[in-house]
């Protein structure tokens, strides 16, 4: 991640629920990570959350989340860049003229579409167009590299073919970008043992009370193995988790004990919750004093749409012109 210097970057994450540590490792980390090197454009990702639900209340509170956690997890205004995606809605034009351009083929072979509609979300336009309004966010701010999980990376294949697509048919007009799939960690998996999600009931979050966390880390589901007997840590949620938290001696220290037998699950489950815990602890202070200043919150939002817009409104007259619109204003 170091060696990442002076490239324009952009990454954006949905407001569908409480953040929790699966989007920290797997995102939000390295968001943070790339902002003192690098041009970095980070927004809440509005629009993309009404395609999975319409409770316009929890959108209000989810997106303000997403900014005060990315704030109290160390996002620095005076670097990057944070916004609200509705604070562009050019995106959406660009979304169209992309859309004029998107074979229906490459959208129907889209994983994240079929398994969203597989879990039970209603099939609307939006979700099925749901790549294409990602793709006009990346295009529109000319970004060079997009820092996602590997969950996204069929995403960025078709903003790549989509902006090939647009340059063939109108000139050079959009920068292609590259994906930077997040490789320091795997997937995380949730209390249930599949990939943590907010979707899947299954998270843990990051600035819970202690009392919830500890509920939820008690709930990692395991085995019946009795606490005497020896455990296979190389199958544990519980090892896995910790591995974010711990040193590799620390780890190894657990790892012994479950093979040694007469270390329960349960002791396993107190030591993560504890490291989870203290891990989040400055955290939480400074969300908290977040959470009283909102007036900071809001002029860091305003002023990140600002910039992103300025970008924007470039990328769109070039887009605009090249397309043959005719613009008056
Ligand atoms: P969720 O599945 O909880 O709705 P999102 O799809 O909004 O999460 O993901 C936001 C970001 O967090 C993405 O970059 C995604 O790759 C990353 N992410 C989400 N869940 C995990 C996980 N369990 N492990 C690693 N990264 C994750
Ligand atoms: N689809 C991404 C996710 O669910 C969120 C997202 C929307 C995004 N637009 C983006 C990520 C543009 C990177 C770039 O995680």
């Amino acid at each position: 991640m170091d060696a990442i210097k002076g490239r324009r970057i952009l990454s954006g994450i949905q407001p569908s629920g409480i953040l929790h540590i699966g989007n920290y490792f797997g995102a939000i980390r390295q968001h943070i990570q790339l902002q003192k090197d690098n041009e970095c454009y980070y927004f809440v990702a509005n629009y993309h959350a009404m395609t999975s639900s319409t409770d316009a209340e929890k959108l209000r509170e989810h997106s303000m989340m997403v900014a005060i956690d990315y704030l109290a997890l160390g996002f620095d205004p005076e670097e990057a860049v944070l916004f609200m995606q509705s604070d562009v809605p050019e995106v959406a034009e660009l979304a169209w003229m992309l859309s004029t351009l998107t074979p229906m083929g490459l959208l129907e072979r889209g994983h994240s579409y079929k398994d969203k509609v597989a879990k039970g979300i209603p099939a609307n336009h939006g979700l099925f167009a749901y790549p294409v309004l990602m793709a006009a966010d990346i295009l529109i701010y000319d970004a060079e590299l997009v820092p996602v999980g590997k969950d996204q990376k069929q995403h960025l294949e078709m903003t790549r073919d989509i902006a090939e697509k647009f340059n063939l048919a109108y000139g050079e007009t959009l920068v292609i970008p590259e994906e930077l799939i997040l490789p320091e960690v795997a997937v995380v998996p949730g209390v249930d043992g599949q990939k943590m999600s907010k979707s899947y009931d299954n998270t843990i979050e990051m600035f819970t009370s202690k009392k919830a966390l500890k509920k939820k880390v008690m709930s990692i589901v395991t085995d019946s193995t009795p606490l005497e007997e020896p455990k296979d840590p190389d199958n544990s949620v519980i090892v896995d988790i910790y591995k974010l938290f711990a040193t590799k001696e620390e780890v190894e220290e657990m790892r012994q004990k479950f093979l040694a037998g007469g270390y329960g699950y349960g002791h396993g489950k107190k030591e993560l919750f504890e490291r989870i815990y203290e891990y989040f602890e400055p955290h939480r202070q400074r969300r908290e004093e977040l959470e009283q200043n909102m007036d900071y919150v809001e002029g860091v939002l305003r002023k990140g749409a600002e910039k992103a817009r300025a970008k924007a409104t470039e990328v769109m007259d070039r887009a605009r012109d090249n397309v043959g619109l005719l613009r008056f204003l």
